[in-house]
């Protein structure tokens, strides 16, 4: 069964991780003012969606030391919905002063990966969970804000250090976060080894235990970014996680380099006539940002290098004046 969405001049609601997943792996600093300008481009150009820092220690990734600085300017763009990720209660903390939106809970289903990327069993991090539902409410009662919770089931598809992860696992935790309070849940292929038949499999046993809104969160490291996101379209997902130029990766997940290509994904869907919101040229222009700050990285895609087709014409009815 596919899922609502709460506006209707979208068919798919696609968010833009690359400032947390794209940059948490480079070792260049980003400047604030370049991410700031990179958040106010592709808001300009209809992603509406962003998550933009992680809460974790500044020590561990220094790349977000300036993350209260972000959510500021973030949240100064009306419409869009401010996300950070956090790893722990104190991350939550952090993010719900901070003021965001949502936070995005990160538990990896297989053992080794969580026990080495937050130093829990998942069991443990199911736990925590409970803890930051409890902070998430109790602060909501003080301010009148409710931040949203987006629990993530990371390693859903296979892990580099346990190879296959049972489905039955997923289901179990992804359970447990909405017994818990999870008001969305994500499934995630940290580590690329995802196939269409896979994601097609378990995206609807979860949408069939599940009733909050489901995100597939893709990685493109063997080339699957795309087609397994049409693989969760067809299953009824209509909530995806995509980063510009592809840049992403996961410490614990050795050459786990790249997100799904966000602007590739977003061709993919306007061209079958599944409205995104996104203005893809413009869209396209964003990545320009990337190039001038990470010149030595390599960045992914092929809509920004070969342009659209001739005649091409977006599901999206775009404003006049991007027209
Ligand atoms: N933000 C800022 N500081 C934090 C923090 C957070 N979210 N969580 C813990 N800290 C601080 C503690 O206050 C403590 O500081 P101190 O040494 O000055 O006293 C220090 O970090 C260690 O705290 P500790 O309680 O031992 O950490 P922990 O075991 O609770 O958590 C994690 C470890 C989860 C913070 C760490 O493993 C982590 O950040 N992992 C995420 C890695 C990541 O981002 N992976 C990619 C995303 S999927
Ligand atoms: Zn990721």
């Amino acid at each position: 069964m596919s899922q609502e969405l709460n506006r209707d001049d979208v068919d798919v609601y696609i968010r833009e991780v690359g400032l947390r997943d794209g940059l948490q792996n480079v070792k260049t600093f980003f400047p604030t003012e370049a991410k700031k300008e990179w958040i106010s481009a592709e808001a300009a150009a209809g992603v509406i969606d962003i998550e933009v820092c992680s809460f974790v220690p500044p020590k561990l990734i220094p790349q977000f030391a300036d993350a209260l600085e972000v959510i500021e300017e973030a949240k100064k763009m009306g419409n869009l919905n401010v996300c950070a990720l956090m790893p722990n209660l104190k991350g939550a903390e952090r993010g719900i002063e901070a003021g965001v939106d949502q936070l995005n809970y990160v538990t990896s289903v297989s053992e080794t990966h969580n026990l080495q990327n937050v130093r829990r069993t998942p069991a443990q991090s199911v736990e925590e969970f409970k803890a930051i539902v409890e902070c998430r409410d109790r602060r909501a009662e003080e301010t009148g804000k409710r931040v949203t919770l987006l629990a993530g089931c990371a390693t859903a598809f296979g892990c580099t250090l346990e190879g296959d992860i049972d489905s039955s696992s997923v289901v179990s935790v992804a359970r447990q976060f909405v017994e818990s309070g999870a008001d969305e849940i994500s499934l995630a292929d940290t580590v690329g080894y995802a196939n269409p038949s896979q994601i097609k499999a378990l995206c609807a046993e979860i949408l069939d235990v599940v009733d909050v809104p489901v995100t597939i969160h893709l990685h493109d490291t063997r080339g699957m970014g795309v087609v397994n996101a049409f693989a969760a379209y067809e299953a009824g997902i209509r909530r995806f996680d995509g980063c510009l130029a592809g840049l992403g990766g996961c410490p614990w997940a050795p050459g786990a380099t790249g997100n799904v290509v966000l602007e590739d994904m977003a061709f993919m869907f306007e061209g079958m006539g599944v409205r995104t919101g996104i203005d893809l040229k413009k869209l396209c222009t964003v990545r320009d940002i990337i190039t001038r700050e990470l010149p030595d990285e390599q960045l992914c895609g092929g809509l920004a290098k070969a342009g659209l087709p001739l005649n091409f014409s977006q599901a999206t009815r775009l404003s006049a004046a991007a027209e």
